[in-house]
């Protein structure tokens, strides 16, 4: 060992011992889960249900807003404005359907029918937002100035809370929607 002039120690210059034995054992092990970690992300991309073919498109958030209160004027026959609020909207299976994310709200309400197949519009008005559907826990990003397309297929009726989990602003807690399932 080699004294130097602030008291510390150098370890001798051979110091290094190559792994053996159970240490050997257990960096293969490591390094074998590593791999298997990294195969799994591919993996779920393709045969976990929880991905989305990340269909979108480019959209001004005024065109996006127009489009949601056309579709809801088509649905409902309501001249609704997106501030106004509206009773649920049941568009007709299979086709598209549009969910407007702004602060504080999700608009309008959707009615959908179990079974069927729809392509859910989502965009924001004005910020990021996050939907999040429960109770499955179904997350998504929302983007202003995107329309993301989820091709969704309900399964069970019942009354599915949307909450925002992307802070949003000072009322971002009470950003709270629903979607119902017939
Ligand atoms: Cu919208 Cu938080």
């Amino acid at each position: 060992m080699n004294e130097t002039p602030s008291g510390l120690q150098c370890p001798a210059s051979d110091w290094f011992k190559a792994p053996s034995g159970n240490e050997r054992t257990w960096i293969g092990l490591a390094v074998l889960w590593c791999i298997v970690l990294s195969l799994m992300m591919p993996y779920w991309h393709f045969r976990g249900k929880q991905n989305t073919d990340g269909l979108a498109y480019k959209v001004k958030p005024a065109d996006f807003v127009k489009r949601v209160e056309s579709f809801v004027k088509a649905n409902t026959g309501q001249e609704s404005l997106v501030e106004e609020g509206v009773s649920p909207v049941v568009p007709a299976p299979p086709g598209d359907v549009y969910l407007l994310a702004k602060q504080f709200f999700w608009f309008p309400t959707l009615k959908l029918r179990a079974g069927e197949t729809y392509r859910l519009h989502l965009s924001s008005a004005d910020f990021q937002h996050g939907f999040s559907l429960q109770p499955m826990n179904m997350n998504f990003q929302i983007v202003p100035g995107y329309d993301h397309v989820l091709t969704i297929t309900p399964q069970a009726p019942g009354t599915y809370p949307i909450v925002c989990n992307e802070f949003c602003g000072i009322g971002h807690q009470n950003m709270v929607g629903k979607i119902i399932v017939e």
